[in-house]
């Protein structure tokens, strides 16, 4: 069959290495694509936000399955205009989009349908959020209401930087308008755990845990990322955790879209916080994560296209999930830099490397190729992912691995998993 699939990062790179492992798929596009991907795939120069073209492209192929990436085009309604021109496509339609679209609604739902979550109050109007904060207890999370790159949440420490970060979200519209609401929420404490899964609309099966390293710099200091590096499993995601999350919070948010008329069919992300009073739901993404993606997806042993295919279907409930007994620790190379100013359009040099490198796997997240080179084209290089038969032999075949490539101004993060060492 022929796939599409839209975007162009390292979790693209993931799930187009994933689909070219399918003995079903004997074409692959990608748009637009990246250096990387296009080795596996065919690259179209359409951007991710280009609704029209992609659609009359996937038309004009007549692609089988598409498959849509980021965020953005999920939000903004990509599957719903695909879906009106008669294709299949693996991704929530806008009104089920929204989980990851809108915190008031994310949040809105969890109290709703009794979800585990930090405590909060929504606001649209800057003069309430004011007052309301003269009563918070502090430290206090302040988060713009839409999408912001993973970048519009504040942790205030106190009142006056509580104030200030209400006047930067919804007044100078730091995060553009994304702030026009925003969410004021309980600061909670706890081991973080990324759980992806696959929904259908009524069932979810859960993928292997993960774990994101957001901060720019060693020790969790910097500034916030897309993230810089993950590992999978958690070795804190327990059996009890599962189980907590299972009765309380998994086919709970399922059940609720449904209830609310917003089937949800893709994947849903759960960011979670292993708090004492058990996980919390910190966020929900729409989406895979973005380098989580690159650590679980080697790791699965099903075919994707049979597993997409079910959520489109709703036969999902017929799969069998499953992943492989070991690890994958993935080590993201940026542009020093990254997340502020960097350059782009540097050569990198090593790349060949990887071919034929059993377990090791080099994702494309921003390169480009320049005539007869790859050169950088993002703040996130590339993502340097290994197995190995635990964690900390995966870190060490990631390390290892990371030396393999080489480009000027390479910068990353040196304790990917350190974690590991505290199970
Ligand atoms: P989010 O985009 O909502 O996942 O928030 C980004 C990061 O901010 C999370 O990964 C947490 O590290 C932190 N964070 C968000 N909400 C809270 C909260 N209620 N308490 C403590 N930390 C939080
Ligand atoms: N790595 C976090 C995300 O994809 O949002």
């Amino acid at each position: 069959m022929k796939l599409l699939i839209v975007g162009g990062g390292g979790r693209e790179h993931a799930i187009a290495q994933c689909v070219a492992k399918s003995p079903r798929a004997d074409k692959i596009y990608c748009a637009p694509g990246n250096a990387g991907i296009g080795q596996i795939a065919e690259c179209v120069p359409i951007g991710a936000m280009e609704f029209e073209k992609l659609t009359a492209f996937a038309v004009e192929k007549k692609i089988d399955l598409v498959i849509v990436g980021p965020d953005d085009p999920l939000a903004g309604g990509l599957v719903d205009v695909m879906e009106a021109a008669g294709l299949r496509v693996f991704g929530p339609r806008k009104n089920a989009a929204i989980l990851e679209g809108s915190k008031a609604f994310s949040k809105d739902l969890m109290k709703k349908y009794h979800i585990p979550t930090a405590a909060y109050e929504n606001f649209d109007d800057p003069e309430a959020a004011l007052a309301y904060l003269e009563q918070a207890k502090m430290p206090v999370v302040l988060k713009a209401d839409g999408l912001a790159l993973g970048k519009g949440v504040l942790i205030c420490q106190n009142l006056e930087e509580a104030k200030a970060g209400v006047r930067t979200i919804m007044q100078d519209r730091k995060f553009g308008d994304a702030g026009s609401r925003m969410v004021i929420e309980e600061f909670m404490t706890g081991r973080e755990v990324s759980v992806l899964s696959f929904v259908d609309g009524k069932t979810i099966k859960i993928m292997s845990s993960a774990q994101d390293h957001k901060r720019a710099r060693d020790g969790d200091q910097g500034l916030n990322t897309g993230g810089m590096g993950t590992f999978s499993p958690s070795p804190f995601y327990t059996k009890e955790v599962d189980a907590a999350c299972r009765r309380y919070i998994y086919q709970a948010t399922v059940d609720a879209m449904a209830a609310e008329g917003r089937p949800f069919q893709g994947v849903i992300f759960f960011g979670l916080m292993l708090t004492q009073d058990g996980p919390k739901v910190l966020e929900y993404n729409a989406r895979f994560g973005d380098p989580e993606a690159q650590v679980v997806l080697p790791r699965m042993k099903n075919d994707i296209i049979d597993v997409m295919e079910a959520c489109i279907d709703g036969t999902l409930d017929r799969i069998d999930l499953q992943f492989e007994d070991n690890a994958a620790v993935c080590v993201v190379l940026a542009s020093q830099g990254y997340p502020e100013a960097y350059d782009k359009g540097l050569a990198i040099r090593g790349l060949e490397r990887f071919e034929g490198a059993d377990g090791y796997y080099c994702f494309h997240a921003g390169t480009k190729r320049e005539g007869e080179k790859i050169v950088t084209n993002g703040g996130r290089v590339l993502g340097i992912t290994a197995k190995g038969a635990d964690l900390k032999e995966a870190r060490a075949n990631a390390y290892r691995a990371t030396e393999w490539v080489d480009f000027d101004n390479k910068y990353m993060r040196h304790d990917i998993g350190r974690a590991i060492d505290e199970a």
